[in-house]
């Protein structure tokens, strides 16, 4: 099976990359590098010993799009590409509809020009927004807090109409939780450009030396030790759905959203002492008030995703914490950007 990967030389894409040539499918990267470096790919044909191609481009480029269609001839697409800070997206709303929203528009329409019916699309859990109950299934309500929430919600929208319309189609939609950890080569991980937003790069950069401390934002969430609860999800076992996906795109029609958890969760205080066990050596944390925007507690019911998908997150947390670790400490700078 021939699977175009747009935003593949990414964090989550890379890794997808390598689940997929360990099965034999033959992939195509279209990236526009706005926040990766090549050197992934060669990381990821080094590791595989396998070819990938790979255009650079935009996806709102149309005859980009379509030359990569005529060329590769994919089975189907997995849609990565596409913008991801939440901060970022309220700054520049037009930006992120722009390639969350248009982004995803123009590769649908190339796939229907070139006869491609398979699409696994990358949304978010944000999507469901304040809890009102928990774990979240696929029913809960979706009311984003974000633009970048509501661009993925958008771009949902725009794959299921299209599947009304079109009865060959198949879009399956990955509502992923917190993805983190790292391949268990220590080659590729997650290399934010910028100061972290999200916890577990953070810790890394502080265990590694490049920040001081970590900042714990809020300790009076009614949680059991008052910071954070997340459904955290091994980077791995997140890029096997996405296989798992592709066989279930082959034998559907439709489009279906899937939580991408464990359906567990833990605290920012759980994380902090799991990392300080991989790294050897102890945090150091100061306290700060409750992040704006944030919520007490996430936790994915993984039901759907289990008996559709046949899929189950089998990484633990110090599989995600000691991945990490690998990763940061043989990369302090991350790719060579
Ligand atoms: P990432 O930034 O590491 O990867 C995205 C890739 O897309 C990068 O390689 C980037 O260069 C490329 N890209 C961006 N805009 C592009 C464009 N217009 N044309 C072509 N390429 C473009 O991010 P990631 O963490 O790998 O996330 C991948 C997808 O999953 C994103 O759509 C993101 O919104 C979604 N997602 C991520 C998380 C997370 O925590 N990492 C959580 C939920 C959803
Ligand atoms: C954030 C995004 C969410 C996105 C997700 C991707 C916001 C408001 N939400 O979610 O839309 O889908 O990343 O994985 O940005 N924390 C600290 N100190 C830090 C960083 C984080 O204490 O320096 C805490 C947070 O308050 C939270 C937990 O750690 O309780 C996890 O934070 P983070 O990794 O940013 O993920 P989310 O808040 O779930």
């Amino acid at each position: 099976m021939r699977v175009l990967v747009t935003g593949g030389a990414g964090y989550l894409g890379s890794h997808t990359l390598l689940e997929l040539m360990a099965l034999n499918y033959e992939v195509c990267v279209l990236d526009n590098y706005s926040n990766a470096t090549p050197e992934v790919l060669s990381r990821v044909r080094s590791l595989s010993n396998g070819t990938v191609t790979d255009y650079t481009g935009d996806v709102r480029d149309d005859a980009m799009l379509d030359r990569v269609m005529a060329e590769f001839r994919p089975d189907a697409v997995i849609h990565f590409a596409g913008l991801k800070a939440v901060g970022e997206s309220a700054e520049k709303p037009l930006y992120y509809y722009d390639v969350n929203v248009g982004g995803t528009l123009a590769v649908v329409r190339a796939m229907e020009r070139a006869g491609c019916n398979r699409i696994i699309f990358s949304s978010s859990a944000t999507v469901y927004g304040e809890p009102t109950y928990l774990p979240y299934d696929e029913a809960h309500p979706t009311t984003p807090k974000s633009v970048y929430g509501q661009s993925k919600l958008m771009a949902e929208r725009i794959l299921t109409d299209w599947t009304v319309a079109n009865g060959a189609a198949s879009a399956v939609i990955l509502r992923y939780f917190n993805p983190v950890g790292a391949h268990i080569s220590g080659q590729i991980g997650e290399d934010p450009s910028d100061i972290p937003n999200n916890l577990m790069p953070y810790i890394a950069q502080v265990a590694v030396g490049k920040r001081d401390v970590l900042t714990i934002f809020g300790d009076d969430y009614d949680t059991p030790d008052g910071t954070g609860l997340r459904d955290y999800i091994h980077v791995v076992d997140l890029a096997r759905a996405h296989v798992a996906a592709l066989g279930y795109a082959v034998r559907h029609t439709g489009a279906r959203p899937f939580n991408i958890g464990t359906g567990q969760s833990y605290s920012v205080r759980d994380i902090v002492a799991a990392f300080g066990r991989a790294c050897g050596a102890e945090i150091p944390v100061r306290q700060a008030p409750r992040r704006v925007g944030d919520i007490a507690a996430m936790q994915a019911d993984a039901g759907r995703a289990m008996r559709e998908l046949n899929w189950k997150a089998t990484h633990t947390l110090d599989d995600m914490t000691v991945s990490t670790w690998k990763w940061q400490s043989g990369n302090p700078d991350g790719y060579t950007r």
